[in-house]
């Protein structure tokens, strides 16, 4: 693979800026951020008052503890513009995450917001290998989800040639990457799986292809699933993270030349780990649930954003600013199989120990006399593959599930092409429990 390392002189200087200096920016920052939603947003002001603090009584950054929490519930309870700290009118765009029940969650943009969050996804694009006057492939869905548009103004903002394919219509996606020849694509892992298989079905060696480097978030993905896809595709695979109530895509982008967790842009965003029972604030190093406090946003300013992902803080590496290790997985996700805590996440992990087996994967959670079952849903690589083959791989995968996860599986594999594919977040999870 190239080595794609940024030249340290294209980098903005507070990426590499000491301790110190990021300390001070985010105090300062940090300061006029409480203020402003607590003057301008109604809920926040209740909320800071409630709990008998106010903006003043932020002296140090460790004072932010003593601030009250802001959760999807906050947002929706607002629905749709009632945490804006600004006008209506000076808002140029909304995005919203489609709930899974209820009310979407709707987040919203000054022209300044979307000109720092355009600088930020160029940022990340950079620290992902990407370089002004690349070609970059944007498969991440266009709309009200922030990822197609987040990636799309980044792009552009770094000077690249930006292609806006958006999700779907894999048959396209992939002759486009063969006649325009991007370096840089931007898509789900899970969708980049359906173009991999995409790139065999139409007989093309995804090897030979353009692409250098992928930038690949949206939702959890392992370390061996970017071995997988970098050996497919002999190219880079980075993480990008971010979520839309705190920005969109570009939160928090893993560095090309030492892939070891993702750097956080300290410099907009304010992170905290807690305990997500007692809410008290972790020291670096220790998993919990990830906060955020946003530093320079505008209309949506969010103090202690609960986001649900789990994770761990880490030291600055290739920058100073600080790491979180890639997310293990959501509070929301996590499946508690007869006392024991599973994520899909370290379901993928034995799946890509088989051989036989692709990494399509859906888990399904029955209840069968009162107790939980869970069947992973998984496809065999080879078309021709017998009943005794499968059955081998079923046993294999059960095997690393029981002995590294602690949980029993039932293993169906089936043919290539049986599990549903997403064109943007892969659902993980089909959960039938109250079905019944
Ligand atoms: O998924 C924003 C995004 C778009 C990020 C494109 C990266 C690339 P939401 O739809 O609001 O926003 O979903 C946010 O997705 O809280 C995580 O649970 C999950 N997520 C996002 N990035 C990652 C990642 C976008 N790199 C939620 N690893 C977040 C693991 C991720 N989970």
């Amino acid at each position: 693979m190239l080595d794609l390392t940024p030249d340290r002189a294209s980098l903005d200087p507070i990426e590499i800026a000491s301790r110190d200096e990021i300390s001070a920016l985010q105090l300062e920052r940090l300061k006029w951020s409480l203020r402003h939603a607590y003057e301008n947003v109604a809920h926040t002001r209740a909320a800071f008052d409630a709990k008998g603090v106010h903006p003043d009584d932020l002296k140090s950054l460790a004072d932010l503890a003593k601030f009250p929490f802001t959760t999807k519930l906050d947002l929706r309870d607002n629905y749709p513009f009632g945490l804006f700290a600004v006008p209506r009118e000076q808002v140029v765009r909304v995005h919203a995450s489609s709930g899974t029940t209820g009310k979407p969650t709707v987040v919203g943009y000054t022209s300044g917001d979307i000109d720092r969050w355009s600088d930020l996804v160029a940022r990340s694009i950079r620290a992902s290998g990407g370089r002004p006057g690349d070609i970059v492939h944007v498969s991440y869905g266009y709309g009200l989800f922030t990822g197609g548009l987040g990636a799309h103004y980044g792009a552009e903002r770094l000077g690249c040639t930006t292609v806006p394919v958006s999700g779907g219509m894999t048959e396209r996606q992939v002759s486009l990457i063969n006649d325009f020849k991007p370096q840089v694509i931007m898509v789900t892992p899970s969708y980049m799986l359906s173009i991999l298989d995409e790139f065999r079905r139409q007989g093309l060696d995804p090897r030979e292809s353009s692409l250098a480097v992928g930038i690949f978030g949206a939702e959890p993905w392992t370390n061996s699933m970017r071995s997988e896809i970098e050996q497919a595709f002999d190219m880079h695979a980075v993480d990008i993270y971010g979520l839309s109530e705190i920005m969109g895509p570009g939160v928090a982008n893993e560095c090309v030349e030492t892939k070891d967790g993702l750097h956080i842009w300290e410099d907009h965003f304010y992170p905290e780990i807690i305990d997500p029972v007692t809410g008290d604030v972790l020291p670096d190093g220790e998993i919990g649930e990830l906060v955020f406090t946003t530093l320079t946003k505008e209309a949506l300013p969010m103090v202690r954003y609960r986001t649900r992902d789990l994770t761990r803080l880490l030291p600055g590496t290739a920058r100073s600013m600080r790491r979180m290790e890639k997310i293990t997985g959501r509070s929301d996700d996590m499946i508690i199989l007869r006392g024991v805590n599973v994520f899909p996440t370290q379901i993928e992990e034995q799946i890509l120990k088989c051989a036989g087996l692709a990494p399509h994967f859906q888990i399904e959670l029955s209840r069968r006399e009162r107790l939980d079952e869970m069947t992973v849903n998984v496809e065999s690589t080879d078309q021709a593959a017998g009943e005794e083959a499968r059955a081998a791989s079923a046993r294999e995968l059960a095997h690393h599930i029981k002995s590294v996860v602690g949980v029993t599986a039932r293993i169906n594999v089936c043919e290539p092409g049986r599990v549903a594919r997403s064109e943007g977040k892969a659902k993980r999870v089909v959960d039938n429990r109250n079905k019944e």
